[in-house]
């Protein structure tokens, strides 16, 4: 379990590491320094003097970059009484006053946590294979460490083995129970992808390929702030260009990959082309827009519709459909009509 640790004193990181590690995986942060980005499943820690406005004020910063941690410990020296409603006034779910305390609160988080992902393992395991392999992939490409290839493949063939087996509808349906965020739309995405390729009646060798460049097409939304990333409504237009810089930035994560296939670093890079030049990065046109980008994008739009976010709820599959219907000129028509059995009846 990663437990990232926010304080204003930077002689408190060593002293929390000595307690934790190596037991758990401690990232530190000094507050009001950088990005703050930890995956869902890692607990917050702040040690902070919460008396002063400053130091409120970066808490608040860095709640905000993690709204999706559900578990956010805060440590309070026992004498400071009034820190405690503080605190919870911040969005702490669990307050704690000693070294023996963070350690039993810690573990007890632990238990729950295992709990959880054995329940999603119990009801969908290629969903909870395929989650942890995204999470290794995403955690690499935060951390600036070579992504695993494997991990890409072993998610893509659990998420065809699940939708062979169950239907692209109960993969829909399960993977929004359980995820959200980036790790839901690439697993959506992925199982679209996967749903139409099978549709197509693609050769299996086709099937993994495609699967591979939608598990992998966003890859580079590691790299991008969750402040942009999660933000509820509109980008401002300097957001936008940072958001619109992740499938160069997926693609230069991969390119000198070995084992990688020239087919899904063009996925991965132009997945959000149109055949009327009208898309990005480079502003290709329908000639230079191969098969698979092109049933990419489509199995991307489409998902990224149906997805719940935070602030919107989940766009019904049949109106996803009329609006890819509307993109004419930007998708190719005859692949879209052929999508129509993936989206509505699948
Ligand atoms: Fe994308
Ligand atoms: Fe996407």
């Amino acid at each position: 379990m990663l437990v990232h640790f926010v304080t204003d004193e930077p002689g408190k990181i060593p002293a929390i590491r000595a307690m934790l590690e190596p037991r758990y995986h401690v990232a530190s942060q000094l507050l009001g320094d950088g990005e703050t980005q930890i995956g869902p499943n890692g607990v917050l820690m702040v040690d902070a003097d919460l008396r002063e406005a400053v130091r409120v004020e970066q808490v608040k910063h860095v709640l905000r970059e993690l709204r999706s941690v559900t578990e956010k410990l805060f440590v309070v020296q026992s004498h400071i009484h009034h820190m405690v409603a503080q605190a919870y006034a911040l969005g702490a779910t669990s307050v704690v006053r000693s070294s023996r305390e963070i350690v039993f609160k810690l573990a007890e988080i632990e238990v729950a946590q295992k709990a959880r992902q054995s329940d999603i393992a119990f009801a969908s395991p290629e969903i909870a294979v395929g989650a942890a392999a995204f999470a290794s992939m995403f955690a690499a490409a935060r951390s600036g460490k070579s992504i695993n290839l494997s991990d890409a493949e072993n998610a893509t063939s659990e998420i065809v083995k699940g939708i062979a087996q169950n239907g692209l509808g109960a993969w829909l349906d399960s993977v929004r129970r359980y995820h959200e965020g980036t790790f839901q739309h690439c697993l959506l995405v992925t199982g679209v992808a996967v749903g139409f390729a099978l549709e197509l009646r693609f050769t299996s060798l086709d099937v993994k390929r495609l699967g591979i460049a939608a598990t992998l097409h966003d890859i580079g939304k590691a790299r991008i702030p969750l402040s942009i990333l999660d933000k509820p409504g509109r980008l401002d237009p300097v957001e936008d260009e940072i958001m619109k810089s992740h499938p160069v930035i997926g693609y230069e994560l991969l390119r000198d990959l070995a084992g990688i296939s020239p087919e899904v670093l063009d996925g991965v890079r132009h997945h959000h082309e149109y055949l009327d030049g009208s898309g990005y990065p480079d502003g290709l046109t329908a000639s230079k827009i191969s098969d698979l980008v092109r049933l990419l994008t489509i199995s991307d739009i489409f998902a990224a519709l149906i997805e719940q976010r935070p602030y919107r709820p989940a766009m019904s599959r049949e109106d996803a459909y009329n609006i890819l219907c509307g993109m004419d000129g930007k998708l190719e028509r005859s692949l879209v009509e052929a999508f129509r059995n993936v989206a509505l009846l699948a």
